[in-house]
């Protein structure tokens, strides 16, 4: 199968449109990292992503609609305050986890009787998702376990070959995927951190937990068991105190004839010069926005990225410190 990348615009989401009408798959932009959608309620197409992405049988998928769309067809709304948060958040980086109705099917959920939802803010895929007028289930574009596609050449080079489109809707602004809160009790609980924030919630609902997906917990958020976001190359992660041994092994790994890369935020640049460095930015937006983006252009130029935690958790931090741990830990 020969895989185009097209710039989203009116003909390529009508393309789009057919392939996904045919059960087909496609690669589509949003402004978190770009997802690997089909429609939610064929049963073929879903089982076309899990086979595309080599992704465990027993991790559920996102359903996506656009900002008109009645969630009411998908799902039963049950607390009072999820009308707050969607009045807030939606559309944008947050996905709600809802009793399901059954429309999207067994197989997206994997049997469950819950059901995740997010409205995406990225234009094109508003657009998209608004010319098909269906949910369209999408996890990230990327083999499974591989660190998630921020561009559609991210999805390209995991993927090629094995969709006929990639819909080209620019660098995804956001860069990690979005915050996974559960609604269906009296407090809401965030099952993935994201750029939605514990902060952010509780402002408008006054409490949110965090789901601590400890070993013996019974898991409620599959994904966040599986081990994540690895690039292609080796990986080793320090904290900030631990600078000493950062610049030991960045120099070890040079006298073995290999090159290493260090990755941190901007303000440890100083304490690196003359270093192979993959910058991430200042603030945490910033570093969110940018940290698939330099874990992919890493594993192309060097041989280990050692990175260098924030040592944070609080706002955004929680979700990149995740991430980090995953991919680089
Ligand atoms: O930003 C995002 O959320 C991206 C873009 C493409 O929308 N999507 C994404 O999908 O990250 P994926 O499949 O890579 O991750 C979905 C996460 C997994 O951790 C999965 O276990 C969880 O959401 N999830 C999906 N359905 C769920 C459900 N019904 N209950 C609990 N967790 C669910
Ligand atoms: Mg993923």
């Amino acid at each position: 199968m020969i895989t185009q990348i097209k710039k989203v615009d009116g003909k390529s989401i009508k393309l789009a449109v057919n392939i996904l009408r045919a059960d087909g798959v496609i690669g589509m932009p949003t402004e978190t990292v770009y997802g690997l959608a089909g429609v939610g309620t064929s049963s073929n197409a879903v089982k076309k992503i899990f086979e595309i992405k080599g992704r465990p049988s027993d991790n559920p998928l996102i359903a996506h609609v656009h900002k008109r769309y009645d969630l009411n067809k998908l799902v039963f709304i049950e607390q009072p305050y999820v009308k707050k948060l969607i009045k807030k958040f939606m559309p944008g980086p947050l996905t709600l986890v809802f009793k399901s109705k059954g429309v999207v099917v067994n197989e997206a959920v994997c049997g469950g009787e819950t059901l995740a939802v997010r409205m995406p803010s990225h234009k094109g895929c508003q657009k998209l998702l608004k010319a098909i007028n269906l949910p369209l289930v999408a996890p990230s574009a990327n083999i499974s376990k591989h660190t998630s596609p921020v561009t559609a050449t991210h999805v390209y080079n995991d993927l090629n070959g094995k969709l006929e489109l990639i819909l080209d809707g620019g660098k995804c602004l956001g860069g990690i995927e979005s915050t996974v809160l559960d609604v269906t009790d009296v407090v809401p609980r965030i099952l993935r951190a994201g750029l939605v924030t514990k902060e952010m919630i509780e402002k408008v609902v006054g409490s949110c937990e965090i789901a601590q997906h400890k070993e013996t917990d019974k898991v409620k958020s599959p994904g966040v068991k599986y081990r994540h976001y690895k690039p292609k190359c080796d990986t080793a992660l320090f904290s900030k105190t631990q600078l000493d041994k950062v610049l030991e092994l960045y120099e070890q790994k040079q006298k073995e004839g290999l090159k290493p890369f260090i990755m941190c935020s901007n303000d440890l640049a100083d304490k690196f010069s003359g270093k192979n460095l993959l910058l991430l930015g200042t603030t945490g937006k910033e570093i969110a926005s940018n940290l698939y983006d330099k874990l992919l252009e890493g594993e192309k130029i060097a041989d280990i990225i050692i990175a260098v935690s924030f040592d944070r958790e609080d706002g955004v931090y929680l979700g990149i410190t995740n991430r980090l741990r995953k991919s680089c830990g």
